[in-house]
């Protein structure tokens, strides 16, 4: 029996150098994508999995996000007396209950494996899921989105999992990649791993995608574990030297995932989002088309 996956940490301390001038006072979390921000995607993509309580790594200039997961309470006052009572039930229905939140800080920005060794404590002894918010992802096939899919993998293999996508061998250099052990087909074992091969060397073109299972045993690994790419504390280190003793497996996800961190990604992810709502979808294509057939 493997534990369940209860809580989720979501790094949100990054910069958003990538797409200035918008994050200069904004955390790119907070970036809308359709009519939410890129954070609020994930948490809902949590929620869906399962995951109970939400754990964010913040930094300074960060604290809106903390407010946007809170009640707001003039607001929700005013849509009440105003009887827009829609709108004040979809506010309610996403916020988080209360006790079901936690924000540490990363007081220095030294690497994604930092950021996660912050949570170290609130996670404590149990398998927990990482999502990376700069990645939102559409539903495949199988009609549920990445984490979920982890999940279910975490549940037949157990021990630690990693979504990967593939993508062009061009852009390996700008991910993590794992290599392909044993093959499952939707599952594999991972038998290597290496955070931003040097273009051409890259063991395969699977990135590592921007959802974890990981062990609670990681945090020991990640206290100890040294600068590695971009002279940062590097999570892909971290699972490197947790799998000398723990298993872990790749899952390919069957659905799509949109970087939202550059600025081509971000635009592509609210095309695509807005085409999957079926509130939004009829009028937005009517308006692609008028923009595609002047290309
Ligand atoms: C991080 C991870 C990398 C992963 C990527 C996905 O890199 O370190 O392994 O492939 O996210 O977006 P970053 O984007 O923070 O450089």
């Amino acid at each position: 029996m493997t534990k369940r996956i209860r809580k989720a940490v979501f790094p949100v301390a990054g910069l958003g150098t990538r797409v200035l001038p918008a994050t200069k006072c904004i955390p790119k979390e907070m970036l809308t994508v359709v009519d939410r921000p890129v954070i609020q995607h994930c948490v809902e993509e949590a929620r869906e999995a399962g995951i109970e309580h939400f754990v964010f790594v913040t930094g300074r200039n960060k604290q809106v996000i903390e407010d946007h997961f809170d009640l707001a309470y003039e607001l929700e006052d005013t849509l009440q007396k105003r009887g827009k009572e829609k709108e004040l039930a979809a506010l309610l229905a996403d916020t988080p209950g209360a006790g079901n939140t936690s924000f540490t800080r990363q007081q220095a920005p030294l690497g994604l494996g930092h950021a996660v060794w912050c949570a170290r404590d609130i996670v404590g002894d149990e398998p927990f899921a990482v999502i990376l918010p700069d990645m939102i992802t559409l539903q495949g096939t199988r009609g549920s989105r990445c984490l979920a899919q982890c999940i279910e993998a975490h549940e037949a293999h157990g021990g630690n999992i990693i979504a990967v996508e593939e993508v062009p061998a061009s852009d390996t250099h700008m991910y993590g990649v794992v290599s392909v052990g044993r093959d499952h087909g939707h599952s594999f074992e991972i038998n290597g791993m290496v955070e931003k091969p040097p273009q051409g060397t890259a063991p395969s073109n699977l990135i590592i995608s921007g959802r974890y299972i990981l062990q609670p045993e990681i945090f020991g690994v990640l206290a100890n574990v040294g600068k590695g790419a971009g002279g940062e504390i590097q999570l892909t280190d971290g699972m490197k030297g947790l799998s000398d003793r723990q298993s872990f497996h790749g899952v390919r996800f069957d659905g799509k995932t949109y970087d939202t961190g550059s600025k081509v990604g971000f635009l592509a992810a609210n095309v695509a989002f807005a085409l999957a709502r079926p509130d939004i979808a009829p009028a937005f294509r009517a308006e692609l088309k008028k923009i595609v057939g002047s290309l």
